[in-house]
């Protein structure tokens, strides 16, 4: 899998890539990843990449030229499956989405700044349009990072221990159960007693029950679903 990101901060998701898990991948090859900085497809003298809101209103606006020649170029290099656009107003980033973009080929983010983008390249060029969250950052680069982690642990390899994603939150639909290790007693409070049971069965519906609790509690809205 490839994602090439475009970005206006190319050093801020550097360093906030510098140290990930997604890194490691990059550097074992089982996953390809390149910043482009979208100055460099910047207008005129100084580069330009974004100019004032039509109408009139507070921010910047990435301006669609820029942006159209990255996509351009990178385009004539490959066939992308996905060309997402990271917005507060897109679509909500679900494992469910994460499982899925985890089989795709090659795939363009585009990461917003300021008061987003020209709305012409979301009607020309994007294919999807992801929120990470109902709330709303300054770019959409830690959400760009958000998206990556997400799918990069789902490739073969990138994590050591593939058994263990199947039984993570946010699969099955249910939070995942409470874990304990080592000292089986600490402050008084106890490793509940059928974790030390040593029955497997038993073990398994307990965490299953756990499981259901804690998406009570914390996400009933899950439940529903
Ligand atoms: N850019 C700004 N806020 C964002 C969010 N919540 N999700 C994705 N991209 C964003």
């Amino acid at each position: 899998m490839r994602i090439d990101i475009i970005t206006a901060v190319p050093d801020l998701l550097d360093s906030l890539l510098g140290h990930s898990i997604v890194k490691r991948a990059v550097e074992k090859k089982l996953f390809e990843l390149q910043i482009h900085s979208l100055r460099d497809e910047g207008l005129g003298k100084y580069r330009q990449i974004d100019d004032y809101p039509y109408g009139g209103a507070a921010g910047m606006v990435l301006m669609a030229e820029p942006l159209d020649r990255m996509l351009t170029k990178l385009s004539e290099q490959r066939t992308y499956d996905a060309i997402v656009y990271l917005t507060p107003d897109g679509e909500l980033w679900t494992q469910n989405a994460a499982n899925q973009f985890s089989l795709k080929g090659n795939v363009i983010m585009i990461c917003g700044h300021y008061k987003g983008i020209d709305q012409r390249i979301r009607d020309l060029w994007v294919t999807h349009e992801i929120s990470i969250g109902d709330y709303v950052l300054n770019g959409g680069e830690v959400a760009a990072v958000a998206m990556i982690e997400a799918i990069a642990r789902l490739i073969p390899g990138v994590i050591g221990n593939n058994e263990s994603l199947a039984e993570e939150s946010h699969n099955e639909g249910l939070l995942e159960a409470p874990s304990y290790t080592k000292p089986q007693s600490w402050r008084g409070l106890e490793v509940p007693e059928m974790l030390l049971s040593g029955h497997h069965a038993e073990i398994e519906k307990w965490r299953k029950a756990q499981s259901l609790e804690r998406t009570k509690q914390n996400r009933p809205d899950l439940l529903d679903k």
